[in-house]
This record gives structure tokens, sequence and C-alpha cells, in this order.
């Protein structure tokens, strides 16, 4: 008898995990914030266009993949090329996506602490300058920073261990309308703000000066990062969307909303950031050493700074479900392990690497490769190596070596594939996103 294979319950729901996935710190923390450094409107124009020339082809190359054989990555790149030895790159997959999950837990750990220090009060009452001392202090205390980490990986991996409709999808329909309704809260909070309008003007009056190539190179690498491509998290995914599915059309939605919420974290903000006359350009620091000096500053603080470290912790959770989920399909299908054993030895490598990452802050700082501590590190290697090159393999897989009538079928709606979607995937899968690839990963080796 054959296995009968989870799947997402409806088409929303297939939506609204992806957008998960994709919504994450990479839109609420580190877009607004390198928008801020890299000329504003002019980052955001070629950020769009990293999307439409690179995301969406390389979303439905992995789309392409997944829905097409309705297997983990490994098994359906067996079943695409059989005979060949390509299926390894299950393990870089693997590997990446657990990397990425441990260092990008220890950051879900802080919006913890700082969801749980808003709620008791402590987090207010500070004086503007205070706010570096407190992040510095926490991130310096060991054993609060390893807690929240494993507290919030325990979050993660129960709901993973309710399976793929009741958690993954069930979690993330609930979470994803919630997330919009307190961005769009946020935003008509900011825009009533006194001055609001000098914050919107810094954010979309594109200054081409201060962009740069260096701007350029990473808003590709955003992009990347952003739409959760290169460790085969939506091929996972897309192996549980249904066969009717107009894969295109999703793509272009799934794309278009996680751009939106960039932009709406953007307008959330940068006009309470310049009504309160806070710096715009500070960085990585933007959301914990700013943002809590100016929320406190607004009637009503006490709320805006629970619901703000809510909202992140809203998109930073679905994200890494999708990124457990990854492994968890692989080991369940390859190795024949029940979706608990296999959610258990994940849990237990990641709460073990994450725990060091943790550290990398207070006990193990001294230890560093390249002048990089344990956390910066894999943040690096994640980003930079196993999204970028994992992208690079699925563009070129796809677009080279797949047999054009996979392609053709899986873009095909209701019988038809139109030959415009068809070219403009296969020219960005062939040419443009891996010439683009190519030149981020010659920039960062030789920066
Ligand atoms: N897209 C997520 C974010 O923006 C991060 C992520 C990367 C999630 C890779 C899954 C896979 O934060």
């Amino acid at each position: 008898m054959k296995n009968i294979r989870a799947s997402f319950g409806t088409r929303m729901g297939a939506i609204a995990a992806s957008v998960g996935s994709a919504v994450g710190l990479g839109n609420i923390w580190r877009f607004p914030y390198q928008a801020g450094e890299n000329g504003g409107g002019a980052y955001i124009l070629v950020y769009l266009l990293c999307v439409v020339l690179l995301g969406i082809p390389v979303i439905m190359s992995e789309f392409i993949i997944g829905r097409s054989t309705h297997k983990n990555i490994q098994g359906a790149l067996r079943q695409l090329s059989p005979g060949s030895k390509i299926h390894y790159f299950a393990y870089f997959c693997v590997l990446g996506a657990i990397v990425i999950c441990s260092f990008y837990s220890v950051v879900c750990g802080w919006v913890i602490e700082y969801l749980y220090q808003a709620a008791t009060g402590a987090l207010a009452g500070h004086g503007s300058e205070d706010y570096g001392r407190f992040f510095a202090d926490f991130v310096g205390s060991p054993v609060r920073c390893v807690l929240w980490t494993i507290l919030f990986l325990c979050i993660n991996f129960a709901v993973m261990t309710l399976g793929v409709r009741r958690g993954v999808e069930g979690v993330s329909r609930v979470m994803m309308p919630l997330l919009f309704v307190i961005l769009i809260v946020f935003c008509a909070n900011s825009l009533m703000l006194p001055g609001s309008h000098k914050g919107l003007d810094f954010l979309f009056s594109p200054n081409f000066k201060a962009l740069g190539w260096e701007g350029v190179v990473d808003a590709m690498g955003q992009a990347f990062m952003s739409l959760s491509l290169g460790v085969a998290a939506l091929v996972t995914f897309s192996s549980y969307f249904s066969d009717d599915t107009p894969l295109m059309k999703d793509a272009v939605t799934i794309a278009s909303l996680d751009s939106l919420v960039a932009l709406l974290a953007g307008v959330l903000i940068f006009p309470a950031v310049f009504s309160f006359g806070f710096e715009p350009t500070a960085g990585p620091k933007l959301v914990f050493e700013v943002l809590p000096a100016v929320f406190y500053q607004m009637p009503g603080g006490y709320w805006w700074a629970i619901l703000f470290f809510l909202l992140l912790f809203f998109a930073s959770l679905t994200s890494t479900i999708s990124l457990s989920e990854i492994p968890i399909t692989f080991l369940t299908e390859e190795f024949k392990m029940s979706r608990g054993l296999a959610t258990l030895c994940c849990a237990v490598v990641v709460i073990a690497i994450a725990t060091l990452c943790a550290l990398s802050f207070n006990v193990l700082s001294d230890v560093t490769v390249a002048g990089m501590n344990i956390f910066s590190l894999l943040d690096f290697v994640g980003s930079n190596v196993f999204m970028l090159l994992g992208g690079l393999f699925t563009a070129i897989y796809v677009g080279w070596f797949l047999r054009k009538k996979v392609i053709k079928d899986q873009l095909a709606v209701k019988g038809r594939t139109s030959s415009l979607t068809y070219n403009y995937v296969l020219v960005c899968l062939r040419y443009v996103a891996p010439v683009a690839i190519l030149i981020i990963l010659y920039y960062y080796v030789t920066a």
C-alpha cells in the first residue's frame, strides 16, 4: 500500500506558509536598516528589480523541483535525474537549513527577551542612550541568552511535531494575517506622528550616491535571504502543494507580499525615528537599541513595544518553521523516521549549535575564525555560502539540465503554458541569476 503523504489543506494555507517562510527578521530587521544605509529609494528600486529578475525565477525553480515530485529535496532530485549524483545536493541544503536555523534562533531569543522585558515594564523608562547598554548587558549574559534561545526553539519544535497541516499550516494561517494587521495599525500610527514625512522622504527618495555598488550587491543578497532561497525551503513546501495550483501566480503573490512587508516595516520605522529625532542610519542596532527608545516616547508606548516584538516573534517563528521542515521531511522520507523522532533529532542538533552561537557574545567571545565570532561566522556562511551557492545550483539545474517538459508542465495553468512566462523563467534562470550570483560571490570574496 502507498503511504499517504502530507499536503497543505488549502491554497490559502500553502501561500500563508510560504509567505511565513519569506517574511522574517530579513524584512523587519535587515531590510529597513539596509535601505537606511544605502540611499533609501535607490536601494528599494534595485531591490525590487532583484525580486523580479532573480527572486521570482529562483522561487519558480524551487517550486518546479518540489511540486513535480512531491518529495523531499533528495527524493525529488533522484526522481528528476535518476542515476546521477545530483541528489547529494540535499546534504548541502539540510546542513544549510540547520546552520541558518541555529544563528537565526539566537536573534529570535533576543526578541523573546525584549517581549518579556516590555511586558514586565522593565524595558520602559530608560534614557535613550541607555538602550545600547541594556542590549550589551543582555547579550553579555550567557544564561539569559541561552535560555531564551532554547525556549524559542522548544516552541518551534513543538509546532513541528504537530505535522504539516496542523503545525506548519495552522500556525501560519493564524500568524500571517495577525502580522499584517499589526503592521498596518503600526504604520497608520507612525504616519500620524508629527514630522513623519521626513521619514518617508528618507525611505523613498532615491539617493544613488549613497547606494554605490556595495548597496547593489547588498540588495541582491537581501532578495535571496528574504525570499528564503537556496536551501530548499520552497522545494519542501511546494512538495506539499496540490497539482492544480498555478505556480507562477503563487510565486508572484509570495514575492509581492514579502516585499510589501519589507516596505511597510520601513514605513513603520523611519517616520517614527525621524519624528523623535533619532539616528536613521544606526545599522543592525536600529531595532534593539533605537526603536525601544522611540516607542516609549509615543503615547501608549508600553503597548507599542509589546506589539512590535510580538510582530517580530510571529515573523521569525514562521521562518524557523520552514527551515526546520527541510531536515524533518528529509529524515522522515529518506531515513524512514517517524515525524516525532525526526523532529527530536533536529531539535537536539539545532539547540546544540544555537547554544554555541548564543554563547559567542559572552563566554565564547574569544573564539573567532577570520575575525568573526561563532554567530557571525554562521551568519556569514549561511547567508553567503549556503543561500547563494544553493540558489546558483537550483537556477543552473532547472535552467540548463531539467527536462523542458517538466518545466512546461509545472508552469501550465489549465493545461496551457504561456510562452512569455516560460521564456521569462528560463532566460532568468539560465543567464541572469547565475551571472548575478557570481557577481555577488566575487564581491564577497574580494571585499
Ligand atoms: N526569509 C527569512 C527572512 O527573511 C529567512 C529564511 C531564509 C527563512 C532561508 C527560510 C529559509 O527572515
